[in-house]
């Protein structure tokens, strides 16, 4: 395996200060329309949710955005190893990587829990059988084998198949993670790639409408 030599060059796009709408949201939105169309073999909702656990140690790992608002919201297991990490420090990432774009969206912020009302709504839109599993497991827990997991999920099953009714479980929602630091990168021939950041501005009083400060980092 010669990994050394496992180089792309990259010359689909180009992403200049210009270009760039005084919004990163909206600028988000955009380049996910975008990801969109290419049609890309991962989901291009997938994106890499960082934290920061015990021991100020960061761990990460993959989860689906589900909507955009004034943040970006994906839901989990409130009690899960990311979900402890998050009670104590609220603070996360977020990244997305579009290969057939030759993209990379890094996002930064703190993380707040969506509403209940917003989480048994998006919890009752799923599949059935999610519903039952999302119940069932007991995320980041220890199982002895994976009949532990399966005779839970069987038990909520029965009870749902005799009852008719299930409720989305307390320790079950969302995350919205409300962006103060948004970076775009667009790779770009000989590694000179773009990278467009948006810090937003501390204390500002100026009654102006961007409150988004657009910088260019070197690559
Ligand atoms: C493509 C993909 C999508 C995933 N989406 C989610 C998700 O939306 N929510 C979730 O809790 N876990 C999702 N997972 C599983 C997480 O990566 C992870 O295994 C799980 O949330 C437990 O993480 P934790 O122990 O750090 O809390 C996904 C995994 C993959 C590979």
């Amino acid at each position: 395996m010669d990994l050394g030599n496992l180089r792309q060059n990259y010359k689909k796009a180009e992403f200049d200060i210009q270009d760039a709408l005084a919004n990163p949201i909206e600028q988000f939105k955009q380049w996910f329309e975008q990801a969109l169309e290419t049609k890309p073999s991962a989901e291009p909702n997938a994106m890499v949710l960082s934290t920061i656990g015990k021991n100020n140690r960061p761990s990460a790992r993959v989860v689906l955005l589900k909507s955009i608002d004034e943040g970006f919201v994906f839901y989990t297991n409130y009690e899960s190893r990311k979900g402890e990490n998050l009670a104590t420090n609220p603070y996360a990432s977020l990244t997305f990587f579009w290969a057939e774009l030759e993209r990379q969206v890094r996002i930064e912020g703190k993380i707040e829990k969506i509403s209940a009302e917003k989480s048994t709504e998006y919890f009752k839109s799923r599949p059935i059988g999610s519903q039952i599993g999302a119940i069932a497991s007991p995320q980041s827990k220890p199982l002895n084998n994976r009949e532990e997991l399966e005779t839970l999920f069987d038990s909520i099953q029965k009870n749902y198949e005799e009852t008719n009714s299930i409720e989305r479980p307390k320790n079950w929602g969302g995350y919205r993670l409300i962006p103060d630091y948004v970076e775009f990168w667009q790779g770009r021939e000989s590694r000179l790639h773009d990278r467009i950041t948006y810090l937003l501005k501390e204390n500002d009083d100026e009654k102006s409408s961007s409150v988004w400060k657009i910088v260019r980092l070197a690559p």
